[in-house]
């Protein structure tokens, strides 16, 4: 008997395919190929023996061994919201109290990007509107999309979101009648995921302004996707927005324990404002009625006896060291060159680069295929803008130091120069000019 069709929700049907998952495959299926396309953190600082010791801790202490093999809560384990408070205001270097928040306003999720999702839900309904960085984390963009919001973007600088932008974006749609659409400004503000850029201090507190310039009419959230921010190689840090948000109202600032530790813990937080935590409780009760509870125990003991702390440390000068071999190949393969340019990132895992507009870096493109047969791989820049919303620059890249060592990165870099050797040698760079002139491209 042939079955009729099934009927898939609407939901289902507006959720896209995730634009990295053909990528990530060819990397896992080719061991030589030197992948700079995936996110994924150093394997081989990865703290398997400080986690083998929290783990035998756990389960020898009495108090500790069957409670965390059992459920959790849905909010999370209390003993770690409480830490990661702590953790927050102190980089920020400021009390809890000062910022009006208690542990009761920390929810723990499988990952930030659960909590990413589950706010997202909770928010908007088809057709509301959400304020991106151009470009932006596309995960993020995927999610939004799968709930029907309309995404409008704002362009970056050096000093990450252009405010100046934003505060035209959000007078046009004032003026436009649609500022009660206006749900949410989501921004990564440390080492973005895909440029490596920073949102500067000053930016912050005048994106903030802007917020509470509208509150009497319209309360727009800022959500702060801070999670990179403890991968910083050089420099101060900057205090969170949520820092600045005193009275506890517009910023959910959401953190993870993926980066600066292990993601095979899958464990993310978001310190958010009071009234939204009662309804993200209900939705994520529905999701899992709690997050893995023996992962949140063992981050709960490294917090406890430093050794997260000195994993953070560790990392610090692994990622650095990889970081600065990126942008030593960059230079000696791009150096000499006026028309490619790339980001010289303080933290995170993230450059971006942008190749002359002859080179396009879409998934089908000679460029794109080149490398691939010379065994290197980057995420197309596309995947990082949304179709249809103004310039989407078609010759960038993102390109990851997170996982390949710092020989595989310099010899990455190698293979891409070829590869833009091989589609568009650079002694004819400027008849190819000519010819996109030409075309009108
Ligand atoms: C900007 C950004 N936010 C959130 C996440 C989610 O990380 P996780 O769910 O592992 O905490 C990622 C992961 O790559 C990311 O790059």
């Amino acid at each position: 008997m042939t079955s009729a069709p099934l009927a898939f929700s609407a939901k289902s049907r507006r959720t896209p395919e995730s634009p990295i998952a053909w990528f990530m495959a060819q990397a896992l299926g080719n061991p030589a190929m030197i992948s700079l396309a995936a996110g994924l953190v150093d394997t081989a600082s990865l703290p398997a023996e400080v986690i083998g010791a929290s783990v035998a801790r756990l389960l020898a202490d009495p108090a500790t061994a069957k409670p965390c093999l059992q459920y959790g809560t849905t909010n999370g384990y209390a003993p770690l919201r409480q830490k990661v408070l702590s953790h927050v205001t102190g980089m920020d270097g400021v009390s809890a109290s000062e910022l009006n928040l208690s542990a009761d306003d920390v929810m723990l999720g499988t990952g930030s990007q659960q909590l990413l999702y589950i706010l997202s839900e909770m928010l908007f309904d088809p057709g509301d509107i959400v304020i991106t960085e151009a470009p932006s984390y596309f995960v993020y963009h995927a999610v939004l999309e799968g709930n029907g919001a309309r995404v409008e973007t704002v362009p970056m600088d050096d000093d990450g979101m252009d405010i100046a932008a934003l505060r035209t974006l959000l007078d046009r749609l004032d003026r436009a009648g649609e500022l009660s659409k206006v749900r949410m400004i989501y921004t990564v503000d440390y080492f973005q995921n895909p440029t490596g850029l920073t949102l500067s201090a000053a930016r912050r507190r005048e994106m903030l302004d802007l917020v509470r310039s509208y509150a009497p009419r319209q309360r727009i959230l800022i959500l702060e996707d801070a999670a990179y921010r403890e991968l910083r190689y050089e420099g101060d840090d900057i205090p969170s927005i949520k820092s600045l948000d005193t009275t506890n109202e517009f910023v959910v600032h959401a953190g993870t324990f993926s980066k600066p530790c292990s993601p095979g813990l899958k464990t993310g937080y978001a310190i958010m404002p009071s009234d939204l935590i009662e309804p993200m409780t209900r939705i994520k009760g529905n999701h899992d009625f709690g997050s893995n509870n023996f992962s949140q125990y063992i981050l709960n003991d490294l917090l406890e006896t430093g050794e997260y702390h000195e994993q953070v440390i560790r990392l610090r000068g692994v990622y650095r060291e990889k970081r600065d071999a990126m942008l030593d190949a960059l230079n000696e393969q791009f150096g000499g060159r006026d028309d490619v340019s790339w980001t010289k990132p303080t933290g995170g895992m993230f450059v971006w680069l942008r190749m002359p507009p002859h080179i396009l870096t879409s998934p089908d493109s000679p460029f794109t295929k080149a490398c691939i047969d010379a065994g290197v791989m980057y995420v197309p820049g596309e995947f990082g803008h949304i179709a249809g919303q103004g310039h989407r620059p078609g010759s960038e890249a993102r390109l990851s130091f997170g996982d390949a060592s710092p020989a595989r990165i310099r010899e990455g870099i190698r293979r891409l120069r070829h590869a833009a050797d091989a589609v568009a040698p650079a002694v004819n760079r400027s008849a190819a000019d000519s010819i996109l002139v030409a075309a009108g491209s």
